[in-house]
């Protein structure tokens, strides 16, 4: 019997399915099927066909892979696309050896970025984070991860949500989002930061009801939240419905992974500084360790996450590009698999697991996202590349041929005109 396909990808020298039935961890990282000659069927937007005999296949549209490499759209679990302005004045004093928590201490960086969001409209918002995830799906991002942080009060925190919710809706990009009032101390409340976190506790039942937040995150650092703070807020969170995600252990050594670990969080993101007995308690729970080396690159620190550790101990570790005007302005996930594999000393497999499988489990899409199975949304990149190695490896470069998502066909490398 033949099946009648809407697109139909032919001559996939590489294909990656990612299939897996839950997240993958610690040496299971290191698994990647591959299928060589591979063929791809869509239909109604869905992955209609995997296999590699394509005889029994028609199809509306063909496109010939020539060869190249076919994986799932990457997952970007990590970032901050939703604010105002730009922060590129900071970095001459990043030049003179101005710490990222001295300019926030300064009432610059991400309180910078407030003022610039609180004074922006919900459609100016709405337009810059429409640019940027358009450029995150030109990188071969599907799905992603949404943070608000930039408002610390109740209408500006509201705001960003509802852009998110916005995008959600009508941007091709699937989007999940996290509120993070918790994001640093407002002017107004130095003094009082445990009243400012009850102000932000104050609004989850207003986004609950709203739909407008399924995590809820906060910042753990010094100058910021302390980890008592912390396990108080996210515990009340927690309580309230929400799913659980932490910026841990970034800069400082305070011990918010296994504060989080402990909670139950789904994720906890950075872990630059995070213990062993973290690191143990990350494996021991199965909270996912979102990894952002490309912060770690551009906040000019020599140590890095210990990524291998963590994997040689069972974790489950995923990757993303932690997108912020501040501590890390790239929407280039690719960039982030390089950097990954120099510094944290991913193998190329547990790469491809992390920005896959591993990172749609992190924000709650694994059955949906990150991998290509039949009956999923086909969400799938054609890279020009020869095979999986090539893109960790040739880096800083967009490697995209083209994106599909959802079925459609929403980028396509650009060519030079004759
Ligand atoms: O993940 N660390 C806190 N939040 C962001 C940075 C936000 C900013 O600098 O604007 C991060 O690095
Ligand atoms: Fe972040």
């Amino acid at each position: 019997m033949t099946l009648h396909v809407d697109l139909l990808l032919t001559n996939i020298g590489q294909l990656l399915p990612m299939r897996s039935d839950g997240p993958r961890s610690g040496k299971a990282m290191q698994e990647l099927v591959v299928i060589e000659g591979a063929v791809l069927g869509i239909k109604a937007g869905e992955i209609a066909y995997i296999g590699t005999d394509d005889s029994e296949v028609t199809a509306d549209t063909i496109i010939d892979c020539e060869g190249k490499l076919v994986t799932p759209g990457l997952v970007d679990p990590h970032t901050h696309v939703v604010f105002g302005g730009s922060r590129e004045h900071e970095m001459a004093l990043k030049q003179q050896g101005v710490p990222y928590l001295e300019i926030l201490a300064r009432g610059g960086g991400i309180l910078s970025t407030v003022q610039a969001t609180r004074n922006a409209t919900m459609e100016e918002l709405y337009e810059k984070a429409s640019f940027h995830l358009d450029r995150m799906m030109t990188y071969g991002t599907t799905t992603v991860e949404a943070k608000s942080g930039y408002g610390l009060d109740r209408e500006t925190e509201l705001k960003q949500l509802k852009v998110a919710k916005e995008l959600q809706e009508n941007h091709q990009i699937d989007l999940v989002s996290t509120f993070l009032g918790a994001h640093a101390i407002p002017q107004t409340h130095k003094e009082n930061p445990e009243q400012f976190l009850e102000e932000m506790l104050a609004l989850l039942t207003e986004i609950k009801e709203q739909q407008l937040a399924e995590f809820v995150d906060i910042f753990t650092e010094t100058g910021v939240f302390t980890v008592d703070q912390s396990r108080e807020y996210l515990r009340k969170a927690k309580e309230k419905g929400f799913r659980l995600k932490i910026h841990a252990d970034e800069i400082d050594p305070l011990g918010g992974t296994e504060m989080a670990a402990a909670l139950g969080a789904t994720s906890a993101d950075h872990l630059v500084g995070a213990s062993d007995e973290g690191i143990r308690m990350l494996a021991e729970t199965g909270t996912i360790a979102v990894l952002l080396p490309g912060t770690t690159f551009y906040l000019g620190k020599s140590s890095f996450a210990r990524a291998r550790e963590m994997i040689e101990q069972g974790v489950t570790v995923a990757l993303a590009t932690d997108f912020n005007p501040g501590s890390s302005p790239t929407e280039n996930l690719q960039l982030i698999m390089s950097i990954a594999a120099l510094q944290l000393k991913m193998s190329p497999e547990e790469i491809w697991n992390a920005v896959t499988v591993n990172a749609a489990y992190a924000i709650g899409r694994g059955e949906e996202a990150g991998q290509l199975e039949i009956g999923r949304k086909a969400d799938v990149v054609i890279w020009d590349a020869p095979n999986y190695l090539y893109i960790p490896y040739h880096y800083g470069v967009n490697h995209v041929n083209k994106v599909i998502k959802n079925g459609k066909l929403v980028a396509e490398r650009m060519g030079i005109r004759d």
